[in-house]
């Protein structure tokens, strides 16, 4: 079973544009669906679609208090959210950094929240043992004081490069180093499920799907129904299905 995570972003303005994106969207054979709306549509949503699993596109790291703005892990899965999306690249680029992400990481553990979390190079690297200097930083910030064995279910990884998310243009990751990406974390006994963020298209997912990723996490093309269904369509029938 593959998950494919639809990170709507600031999307849509309308609630009944919401239910309506969800009811465009088809069941398929191995794909399993997950969905960030805004926070505003999660609880109606939640109400409405059982079956479907809801996130949240960010948390902030303390329970409750003088925050203005902001919502913490608890308040996400007291209505019903299953895990959250950190340290996402849009995140970043709004101030946030790997310390907080790390924040953010522990206070939804602790609450048996699944985490999502996005680590990628800010640019493009081409030179393999910088990128993978670069993924270890990271790697070591976020994941201080977790301990990623004791928590490999409640984690999933996206591989989510900032310069390859459609918003910044400049095209999706060689399929290799996504291979690469991959056999990093592994090499580290890194035992979670990793998925595969950077812009996923129709017309690109060809080049993914017979790497041992456990998904995807899709941004853009999951507020276009047609191409969020043949995206799934494509991971269905593709031959590898686990790994
Ligand atoms: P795009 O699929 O629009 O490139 O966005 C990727 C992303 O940010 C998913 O979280």
């Amino acid at each position: 079973m593959k998950i494919v995570i639809a990170n709507w972003k600031m999307n849509p303005l309308k609630f009944s544009d919401a239910e309506k994106l969800i009811n465009n969207y088809q069941i398929f054979k191995n794909v399993k669906v997950w969905i960030t709306p805004p926070n505003i549509f999660l609880l109606s949503l939640k109400n409405k679609f059982k079956k479907i699993i809801f996130g949240a596109q960010n948390i902030h790291f303390e329970e409750k208090g003088a925050y203005t703005g902001e919502i913490s892990a608890k308040m996400i899965k007291n209505i019903g959210a299953r895990f959250v999306i950190i340290n996402h690249s849009e995140r970043r680029k709004m101030g946030e950094n790997l310390e907080m992400a790390n924040k953010k990481i522990i206070s939804a553990l602790e609450i048996n929240l699944i985490t999502v979390v996005c680590l990628g190079e800010e640019k493009r690297i081409k030179n393999l043992s910088q990128l993978k200097n670069e993924w270890s930083k990271q790697l070591n910030l976020l994941f201080k004081e977790v301990n990623l064995i004791k928590n490999k279910n409640r984690i999933i990884i996206a591989y989510e490069p900032t310069w390859a998310i459609s918003t910044y243009g400049q095209g999706s990751v060689p399929r290799e180093i996504v291979y690469y990406f991959i056999n990093f974390l592994r090499e580290k006994n890194i035992q979670s499920k990793i998925i595969y963020g950077g812009s996923v298209f129709k017309e690109n997912i060809e080049n993914y799907l017979d790497l041992p990723l456990d998904g995807f996490l899709i941004g853009s093309q999951s507020l276009i129904p047609k191409n969020f269904n043949r995206i799934c369509s494509l991971i269905t029938s593709s031959k590898k299905q686990s790994f």
